[in-house]
């Protein structure tokens, strides 16, 4: 067969192959068949250069007209392949976003904080309180003045809070929103606000910003017995049903009588752990301080007694929590600031 007859015949060939060809996959193997380095074709081309010197013009333009017209083809039916190859792939890959995910996808839990003041305020709807929000910018005269600080209480210096000017700040405590409070609803209030509050301070106990929970009940009647049966029933709820309290006498301007309350520890039997060593959660005290508070001063309530708020007619008590240090004394977290390092590690352990 003469050089000429076997590139047409190879030309056909390699016509009846592309049409074949249904993907651009299998178009590609076509390509190399015809046209790959160990094909006949270009082989046939570099043979040219042997053939009789007349010959070589004719048999060698043939030859990479045949190659050229291949290539050709190929590449468009490559893009047309190529095309109806994308939209079979659109319209299979065509997702519903409103069926639901197989297999559900991982999700994310709850910040350990968030979870925490969730468990609290669940304890204290249960008790009643409504749940309040307040402002985290406060005037000099909510967080100190009506919270009968007096004008020389270290708290108010620039050294311990953040000011934004001579009478606004950064709210050092939720306390603020007890007056607030009072003035927004008429007695009797039962009121918890969680919230972020700011100071300047920073180690592994403290860090400038954290988050409290206020609680105010003000109504007839009300004493401190009130207080340590509320405080018990929350201590219980959060700690264990075996949980007791007890009241230490303490100082807050807001309140009087003021006690800080600590909780019967946990971790061990009166502050030695079972194999004998000291409790290092209680310190050996077998009590755990949990949080301040007592009965709202009358001071207080004189600021808002146009409201009802008579301190000769209605009695309340206030407290305060961290909610950090609820959270670290229930799950033995030792740096505060582990809260705040977004570490995936220290986060997942809260389920
Ligand atoms: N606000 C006080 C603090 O931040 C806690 C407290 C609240 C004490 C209410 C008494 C009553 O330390």
């Amino acid at each position: 067969m003469s050089i000429s007859d076997k590139i047409i015949e190879l030309q056909a060939a390699a016509e009846a192959a592309m049409a074949k060809a249904s993907t651009t996959a299998a178009l590609e193997d076509v390509r190399v068949e015809f046209l790959g380095r160990k094909a006949e074709l270009p082989n046939l081309l570099r043979g040219v250069a042997e053939l009789p010197p007349q010959e070589r013009g004719a048999v060698g333009k043939a030859a990479n007209e045949a190659r050229k017209s291949l290539e050709r083809q190929l590449d468009q039916k490559a893009g047309q392949l190529a095309v109806a190859e994308l939209d079979t792939r659109l319209e299979q890959d065509r997702v519903d976003v409103t069926l639901p995910a197989d297999p559900l996808p991982a999700i994310g839990r709850l910040h350990l904080i968030t979870q925490t003041r969730r468990e609290i305020e669940d304890v204290f709807i249960g008790l009643g309180y409504a749940i309040a929000d307040g402002p985290e910018v406060e005037t000099v005269y909510y967080n100190f003045d009506a919270l009968n600080h007096d004008a020389t209480h270290p708290a108010r210096a620039w050294t311990d809070t953040f000011y934004i000017s001579d009478d606004v700040l950064l709210r050092t405590h939720t306390s603020p929103m007890q007056v607030r409070s009072m003035e927004l609803q008429k007695p009797p209030i039962y009121v918890i606000v969680p919230g972020r509050v700011y100071r300047r301070d920073s180690d592994i106990t403290h860090t400038p910003q954290f988050h409290q929970i206020e609680g105010l009940a003000v109504d007839e009647g009300i004493t401190l017995t009130d207080l340590k049966g509320t405080l018990l029933t929350f201590a219980r709820a959060i700690f264990g049903p075996e949980r007791e309290i007890r009241l230490r006498p303490h100082f807050f301007p807001f309140t009087e009588p003021s006690v800080e309350v600590d909780v019967s520890c946990f971790n061990c039997h009166n502050g030695v752990l079972d194999n004998g060593d000291r409790c290092g959660l209680c310190k050996g005290t077998a009590w755990i301080e949990i949080l301040g508070s007592g009965m709202v001063d009358p001071n207080v309530l004189l600021h808002v007694k146009d409201n009802g708020y008579d301190p000769e007619t209605v009695q309340g008590f206030a407290f305060g929590m961290g909610i950090e240090r609820i959270a670290m004394l229930k799950h033995g977290v030792t740096d505060l600031r582990l809260f705040y390092d977004n570490d995936i590690r220290f986060l997942e352990q809260f389920a």
